[in-house]
C-alpha cells in the first residue's frame, strides 16, 4: 500500500514511519512527502530516505481551495492510497476531506476528546490531568474529532512542564502512528459511525 505523508515541520513522526519501514516493521511505501513549508526539516528526512517530496505553500495559492487542490494533486500523482498527517499544522476543509473519506489519518498529542487544537500538551499540564497521551484517528470535518483508531497513555508527573510532557508523549506517538498505519494497510480497520473496529 502507498501512503502520502503531509507535514509542516520537524518530521520526527515521519522519521518514525521511515524507520519502521526500513526495519521491516511497517509494510507500506511512502509515495510522497508533502510539506506546506519549504524549510521544513521533514523534507530533509524524506530526501535522505530517497522519498519524493512536494512543497505546497499557502501563500502561493489564491485561496484555501487552491492550496488543498495542489496538495490533493501531489498525493494523487504519487499514487497515494491514504494520507497521513504527521505534524501538519493546518486545518483541512471539507473540500479536501470529502475526497479522501476515511482515508486520512492524523496523530494528535492528547487523549481525545480532551485538549483538541494547538498546544495540547500545555493544555494538559495547565489542566492538571494525571494521565495524558496521544490519539491516532481518522480525520473528519471537525478539528481533532474523527473516529479513533488507537490511543497511548503516559503519566503526568508533578514537575512536568509542557516540554517534558511533550517529550514523553512524543515517544508514544512514534509507536502509535506506525501501528495504526499497519492496521490500515492490513485492512483491519472498519469504521461504523464514531467507532473504529480493529480485526484481531
Ligand atoms: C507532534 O506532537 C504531533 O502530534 C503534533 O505536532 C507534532 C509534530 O512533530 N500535531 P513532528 O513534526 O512529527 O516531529
Amino acid at each position: 500500500k502507498k501512503i502520502g505523508v503531509v507535514v509542516s515541520g520537524r518530521g520526527s513522526n515521519l522519521q518514525s514511519i521511515i524507520d519502521h519501514i526500513a526495519e521491516g516493521k511497517l509494510n507500506v511505501e511512502i509515495a510522497v512527502v508533502v510539506s506546506d513549508h519549504k524549510e521544513a526539516f521533514a523534507l530533509e528526512r524524506a530526501a535522505k530516505a530517497g522519498i519524493p517530496t512536494a512543497v505546497v505553500e499557502r501563500k502561493g495559492c489564491k485561496d484555501k481551495a487552491e492550496f488543498e487542490d495542489k496538495i490533493d494533486a501531489a498525493l494523487r500523482e504519487a499514487g497515494a492510497e491514504a494520507v497521513v498527517l504527521a505534524g501538519f499544522m493546518r486545518i483541512l476543509t471539507g473540500h479536501f476531506i470529502s475526497r479522501w473519506e476515511h482515508k486520512i489519518i492524523n496523530i494528535h498529542p492528547a487523549l481525545l476528546p480532551s485538549f483538541k487544537g494547538l498546544d495540547a500538551q500545555g493544555q494538559a499540564v495547565d489542566y492538571g490531568v494525571k494521565v495524558a497521551g496521544c490519539t491516532v484517528h481518522f480525520v473528519d470535518e471537525g478539528t481533532d474529532t474523527g473516529p479513533i483508531i488507537l490511543q497511548k497513555v503516559v503519566p503526568v508527573l508533578d514537575d512536568d512542564t509542557e516540554e517534558t510532557l511533550a517529550a514523553r508523549i512524543l515517544k508514544e506517538e512514534h509507536k502509535a502512528l506506525p501501528e495504526a498505519i499497519q492496521l490500515w494497510a492490513d485492512g483491519k480497520l472498519t469504521i461504523q459511525g464514531r467507532k473504529v473496529y480493529v480485526a484481531r
